[in-house]
C-alpha cells in the first residue's frame, strides 16, 4: 500500500556537507587557516600527525591539499543549490567555517566578508524553500587555536567559541532555524585532531587532556544552546554524535559486559552529558579508576544541566563487532573505529562494513535512552564512480545502499522512534575527511575533480540523483 509506505508529513529529506570539504576558496574573503587546510590528501593524511615535528604548516613541495580548492562551492554555490532544489531537498545540512568568521579564532570582531558569504548561501537556499541546518563546528578549528592554545585543552577556547556562536546566531537569526553544535563530538575519543584540535603524542597520557577538552566542549555546547534559545526562540539546536551500535561477538559474559561498556563509552558518554545534562556514573567511575582529574568551574555543572539540546542528530556508517580480547588479525580491514570483522556483512571499497539493520538498531537504542527527536544527518556509501562515454553514471550500488537504509528508517518509525529527517552525507561529491580523496564519492551529483587535483569541476547528475528525487517526491513511498 503506497500511502502506508509514506514517511510522516513534514519529514525533512535533504543532504549534508561540511565547509572544509566542499567550499575551497581557502584564502578568500579574509578566511584564516583551519585544521583541514593543513592536512594533506591521500594515505598520509592522518599519518603526518604522528610524524615527529609536524608543525601544522602547509608544505606544497611535499604534499597536495585537496581541501584548498575542494569542489569550489565558494564560487559555485548557486548552481549546486539549484541542483539540490531540483531533487526536492527540504533541508540542506552545511557547516560554517569558523575561520571565515574569525580567521584566527581569537579576534574580538567577526570578519564581515565571511558573514556576507553565508548570507548569500542562506538567501539562495530560501529562494527554493530549502531550510539550512547549520553545524557550528565541523572539523574546522582555526589553526591559530590549535597552535597557540592546544585546541580544546584550553579553557580560553570556550570564550572564543561562544563569541563565534553568538556572532552567527545573531547574524542569521532570521535565516537559520536548525543548528548543530559539534560534528561527531565523540569522534574525539578515537581521533582528537579533527574535533578537539590536538594530536596525541605517543608518550602522552591520552585520556587526561582528551576528557578535559571534552569538558570544555560540553560547556561550549551548553553556552551555544543558551545563546540559541535566547537569540532565536523558535530555533532548535541539537548535538551530533557518531553512532555505531555494538554487536557482541559471542555469549561469553565478559564479552557482553565489555560490549556494554564500549557502547556506553563511545556511543553514550557525550550524548548523556548533552541530552541529560550530567556526567553519567560510568564515566565518573572511569575517571576515578584512571586518575583523571577534570578541572570544572563552579557554575559548569549547573550550566550543563540547564542547557541541554532539543534533539539528537547523528551519523551512521557502520556497526561494530567487539570482544574483550582481540587479536590484531580480528580487526576488520578499513574499519576506522577498530571493530572486528563481521562475517555477515559486506564492506565498501574502503572496507567500511555495510549494515542497514544497524541503523534501525541505532535509532531504537538512541530513542529508548533519550526519548528525544532524532535526526540522521549523515549516512552513505563512499564509492568509486565510472563516467560512461555519454557522461552518464550508473551508481546502482549507491541506490541499493540508501534504499536499504531508508527501509530500516521506516521500520524504526514503526517501532515508535521519532525521526525528524534524513540528510545523506556528501549529497554532492566532495573531499573525504579521513583520506582527503576525491575518488571516495558519496554524491547524487558528480563533480569532475580527481585525486591529482585535475578536472573541470563540472557538475552532472548520477542515476541516484533521479532516484532520490523520486524518493523525496513520494515522501519515501517509492524506493
Ligand atoms: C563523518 C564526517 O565522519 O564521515 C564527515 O562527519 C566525513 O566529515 C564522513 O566526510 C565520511 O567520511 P570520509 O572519510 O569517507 O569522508
Amino acid at each position: 500500500n503506497y500511502e502506508e509506505k509514506k514517511f510522516p508529513d513534514g519529514f525533512l529529506w535533504g543532504g549534508a556537507t561540511a565547509a572544509n570539504q566542499l567550499e575551497g576558496g581557502f584564502y578568500e574573503g579574509g578566511k584564516g587557516l583551519n585544521i583541514a587546510d593543513v592536512l594533506p590528501g591521500g594515505k598520509e593524511r592522518l599519518n603526518v600527525l604522528k610524524s615527529p615535528g609536524f608543525d601544522f604548516e602547509i608544505d606544497t613541495e611535499k604534499y597536495s591539499y585537496p581541501n584548498h580548492e575542494a569542489i569550489d562551492f565558494y564560487h559555485r554555490y548557486k548552481e549546486d543549490i539549484a541542483l539540490f532544489a531540483e531533487m526536492g531537498f527540504k533541508v540542506y545540512r552545511m557547516s560554517i567555517a569558523w575561520t571565515r568568521i574569525f580567521p584566527n579564532g581569537d579576534e574580538m570582531e567577526p570578519n564581515e566578508a565571511g558573514l556576507a558569504f553565508y548570507d548569500r548561501v542562506f538567501d539562495e537556499l530560501h529562494k527554493y524553500g530549502i531550510e539550512p541546518i547549520v553545524t557550528i563546528s565541523h572539523y574546522e578549528m582555526p589553526i591559530n587555536l590549535v597552535k597557540e592554545y592546544g585546541g580544546w585543552r584550553s579553557r580560553e577556547v570556550v570564550t572564543f567559541f561562544e563569541r563565534y556562536a553568538k556572532a552567527i546566531l545573531n547574524r542569521y537569526k532570521e535565516k537559520v532555524k536548525y543548528w548543530l553544535t559539534f560534528n561527531e563530538i565523540n569522534s574525539g575519543l578515537e581521533l582528537p585532531i579533527f574535533g578537539l584540535g590536538f594530536a596525541i603524542q605517543n608518550d602522552e597520557d591520552k585520556y587526561q587532556p582528551t576528557f578535559q577538552a571534552f569538558h570544555h566542549q560540553f560547556v561550549a555546547s551548553s553556552l551555544a544552546v543558551k545563546a540559541c534559545h535566547e537569540i532565536i526562540p523558535d530555533a532548535k539546536i541539537g548535538c551530533m554524535i557518531i553512532y555505531a551500535p555494538i554487536y557482541v561477538y559471542d555469549s561469553k559474559p565478559e564479552n557482553v559486559m565489555y560490549g556494554l561498556q564500549k557502547s556506553r563509552f563511545f556511543n553514550n558518554f557525550c550524548g548523556d552529558v548533552q541530552v541529560r545534562g550530567e556526567y553519567p556514573a560510568f564515566i565518573k567511575r572511569y575517571f576515578k579508576e584512571h586518575n583523571i582529574n577534570i578541572e570544572i568551574q563552579p557554575d559548569d555543572l549547573q550550566l550543563l544541566k540547564t542547557y541541554t539540546v532539543d534533539f539528537i542528530s547523528f551519523s551512521y556508517y557502520m556497526s561494530l563487532t567487539e570482544k574483550e580480547e582481540k587479536l590484531a588479525t580480528d580487526i576488520g580491514e578499513g574499519n576506522i573505529l577498530g571493530g572486528m570483522k563481521n562475517p555477515f556483512l559486506k564492506t565498501s571499497e574502503w572496507g567500511w562494513e555495510i549494515d542497514p539493520i544497524g541503523l534501525r538498531i541505532s535509532l531504537n537504542e538512541l530513542y529508548d535512552r533519550y526519548r528525544k527527536p532524532l535526526f540522521i544527518v549523515e549516512n552513505g556509501l563512499g564509492a568509486k564512480d565510472k563516467v560512461e562515454e555519454d557522461g552518464s553514471i550508473h551508481d546502482d550500488y549507491r541506490i541499493d545502499y540508501l534504499r536499504e537504509h531508508i527501509k530500516q528508517m521506516r521500520e524504526a518509525i514503526e517501532d515508535g522512534v521519532e525521526l525528524m529527517g534524513y540528510t545523506p552525507w556528501g549529497c554532492i561529491d566532495l573531499v573525504s575527511a579521513s583520506t582527503g580523496e576525491m575518488s571516495k564519492r558519496y554524491g547524487f551529483i558528480y563533480v569532475d575533480k580527481h585525486d591529482d587535483g585535475n578536472g573541470s569541476l563540472e557538475r552532472s547528475r548520477k542515476k541516484s540523483f533521479f532516484w532520490y528525487k523520486d524518493v523525496i517526491e513520494t515522501n519515501g513511498a517509492k524506493l
